[in-house]
């Protein structure tokens, strides 16, 4: 006999960043963060977990090539489902797996992304929840998203915020373990469903500094980041998540913009500097900050995470199409600071 389960989850976009760990191996943030989850049809991952008696070995797939699966992050994640297993039945395929039976029987694992993988955006986000969540579906687990999300993010930090819809926020917690460091939603995905987010692909090349070494460094050399996670994070995290309540855009977005931009500039101070927006991010920047000072009140909201990919939060519809024009406009194709292409165009969140 084969059991089989098959998950989606979509990827999610901080928009109070995460950067910069207390505890490697458990991977405990200095700081809480807050995401929006993009819709389900967009940037996800799908993963099929399958177990059987027939199976010597766990063996993973992604995108359709074998990967080793020795990895500490791959094994923890492991290990942390393993030790939640439940009695599974299944009278229909006559299926009967003891809670004991777990420990020996081994694991196939399937997984697709329908965007490239380490172009900074956010790949191993979904690919961490979705690989959690599943196994834990095949293995009956009890345990609830949030406490799901403790091991999630123990695969990638940012994973841990694609277990929820919506709003999600990403509490640091306190205790050694990493037991309250883990993630609670928000607001869920029908909250503020005008929203319509737009990534304008820059660059889909694999980004040269992986966030994990990127943020090991600036954790040991930044001054900045102190500052940042101390003073400046902790107000932001309330104020965004008054800002989300109250569907208050204009807040929504200064607060948004800010944090990219203090992100990055963490990123500068670090020793030797990190360099992830390019020439092309500092013009779309400059080409919605432009736009936003024209308005009453702003219009689009971008962020950018460890890559020079502009992420893009338009108010409404409206908003949405006529920053589209003005991307076009400014970055025609097939110019010098071509942007590739953009996905998650015309979908509400
Ligand atoms: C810039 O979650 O990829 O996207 O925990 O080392 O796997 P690890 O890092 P990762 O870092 C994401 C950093 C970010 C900001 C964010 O998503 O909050």
């Amino acid at each position: 006999w084969v059991r089989m389960v098959t998950a989606q989850t979509p990827t999610n976009i901080a928009v109070i960043k995460y950067w910069g760990k207390r505890d490697e191996t458990l991977i405990l943030p200095v700081n809480d963060s807050i995401s929006v989850t993009l819709d389900p049809n967009d940037l996800c991952t799908t993963t099929t977990v399958a177990v059987s008696p027939t199976f010597d070995q766990d063996r993973m797939w992604l995108n359709g090539k074998e990967i080793s699966l020795s990895g500490g992050r791959f094994q923890s994640c492991l290990k942390e489902i393993r030790a939640r297993a439940c009695e599974v039945e299944d009278e229909e395929k006559a299926i009967k797996i003891a809670k004991k039976d777990w420990e020996k029987l081994h694991l196939h694992i399937a997984s697709y992304n329908n965007f490239p993988t380490a172009a900074g955006l956010a790949s191993s986000a979904a690919g961490f929840a979705c690989l959690v969540f599943s196994l834990a579906k095949l293995m009956n687990a009890k345990e609830d998203n949030s406490e799901l999300s403790a091991i999630a993010r123990q695969g990638s930090g940012s994973a841990c915020r694609s277990l929820f819809g919506g709003f999600v926020k990403w509490t640091m917690g306190k205790v050694d373990n990493g037991s309250d460091s883990l993630a609670i939603q928000v607001a869920d995905e029908k909250h503020w469903d005008d929203l319509v987010i737009i990534i304008a692909v820059v660059s889909s090349r694999m980004k040269e500094t992986s966030s994990t070494t990127g943020m090991r460094d600036t954790v040991e050399t930044s001054l900045l980041l102190q500052h940042r996670a101390k003073e400046v994070v902790p107000k932001r995290i309330v104020e965004m998540e008054e800002a989300i309540k109250n569907r208050d855009f204009a807040s929504f977005a200064r607060l948004t913009c800010s944090d990219s931009n203090q992100f990055h500039a963490v990123c500068l101070d670090t020793q030797p500097p990190i360099f992830y927006m390019n020439d092309t991010s500092h013009k779309i920047i400059n080409c919605v900050e432009k736009w936003n000072r024209s308005e009453e009140t702003p219009q689009v909201a971008y962020t950018f995470d460890a890559g020079p990919n502009a992420v893009l939060i338009a108010h409404n519809r409206k908003a949405a199409a006529q920053l589209m024009q003005k991307l076009l406009y400014y970055f025609p194709p097939n110019s010098d600071t071509d942007i590739n292409s953009y996905v998650a165009g015309d979908k509400t969140i």
